[in-house]
């Protein structure tokens, strides 16, 4: 038996697909209460019935944290989405801050593998400043490194399967590819029970290259798809030229050259030890979205 732990429960991002999955995940469980705080409180109307109280907060606008945390006890915070490197640290810098106001026990935060010097992922030192800080709070923590989403495969998925080429620029560099519901639930389980302070490796059960990505297109589509790496100007210049702002292609294209680097070769059995329950496997994760795989590009 697991012991869940006395809330309320703040999860941050509430309506943020990682939020809105963990707050199922809570509710599920029965754990609570629940405070979901989000920029767009009107986004979670849905939630008041289950008895989830919705709360406005901005971690950008650090007057609007303290109301949004009163009576908190333990909280999930979710990483801003914003690719300009160092404008996550600041906004993650007011929610420690106000969390540490309103006194909360324990920290649960969604960072992402290897979060070190050398990283090419251009936000890597946001990630490893706001660890720092949550792990000076003074709060017990859980810090959740997750690899990359397989989700994202689903994305350029499509796009490989239409042309019969998938490019990456990635070399023959391996990834732990984990689902955003893995991850859901990794986070669901941290908030409602842990309570020595921990840092986990949030990823699938293997790490792949984009070799085998291939092969599990070309299984699925029952095409052959090759894969044909590519160098890291390249693979920027496309998507710049597919109309990306050029920021967010070399944000993007940091990702590729960590894989080429090893930096995302990471496949550990801390999510399974977490929750009892080991990740999705990335062919079973995109078999199981054969359909949206397949599906002609939406214009
Ligand atoms: N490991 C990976 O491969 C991967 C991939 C994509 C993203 N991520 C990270 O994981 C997070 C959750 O993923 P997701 O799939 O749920 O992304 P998502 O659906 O794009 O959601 C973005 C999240 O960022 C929150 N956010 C943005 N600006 C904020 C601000 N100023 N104050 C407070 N919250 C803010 C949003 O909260 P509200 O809109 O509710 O305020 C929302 O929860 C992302 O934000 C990103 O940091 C990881």
């Amino acid at each position: 038996m697991t012991t869940l732990q006395k809330g309320p429960l703040i999860v941050t991002g509430a309506s943020g697909q990682l939020g809105r999955q963990v707050i199922a995940k809570l509710i599920e469980a029965g754990a609570g209460p629940i405070i979901a705080i989000t920029r767009s409180p009107e986004k979670l109307a849905d939630l008041a019935d289950k008895g989830v109280e919705a709360r406005k907060g901005d971690f950008n606008d650090a007057a609007t944290l303290g109301a949004a945390f009163a009576g908190g006890k333990r909280m999930l915070i979710i990483s801003t989405d914003d690719l300009e490197p160092g404008k996550r640290l600041a906004a993650h810098s007011n929610a420690i801050a106000a969390a540490k106001e309103a006194g909360i026990e324990h920290i649960v935060y969604t960072s992402l593998v290897s979060p070190v010097a050398g990283n090419p992922v251009t936000f890597t030192p946001d990630h490893k400043d706001t660890e720092a800080m949550i792990m000076a709070s003074g709060a017990t923590y859980t810090i959740l490194r997750n690899n990359l989403y397989a989700d994202l495969l689903l994305m350029g998925g499509g796009q490989s399967i239409g042309m019969g080429q998938h490019f990456a620029a990635a070399a023959q560099g391996r990834t732990g590819y984990v689902t955003r519901a893995d991850c859901a639930r990794a986070a669901a389980v941290a908030l409602m029970q842990e309570t020595e302070s921990r840092t986990l490796d949030i990823t699938g059960p293997a790490a792949i290259t984009q070799g085998d990505v291939a092969a599990i297109f070309s299984e699925i589509s029952d095409k052959d798809i090759p894969y044909i790496p590519i160098s890291n100007d390249d693979l920027r210049q496309a998507m710049v030229g597919n109309g990306l702002p050029d920021f967010m292609a070399v944000a993007f294209a940091s990702f590729d050259e960590a894989m080429a680097q090893g930096y995302m070769d990471i496949a550990s059995d801390d999510l399974a030890e977490l929750t009892g329950e080991p990740g999705q496997s990335v062919r079973d994760f995109l078999i199981e979205n054969k359909a949206a795989l397949l599906a002609p590009p939406q214009h």
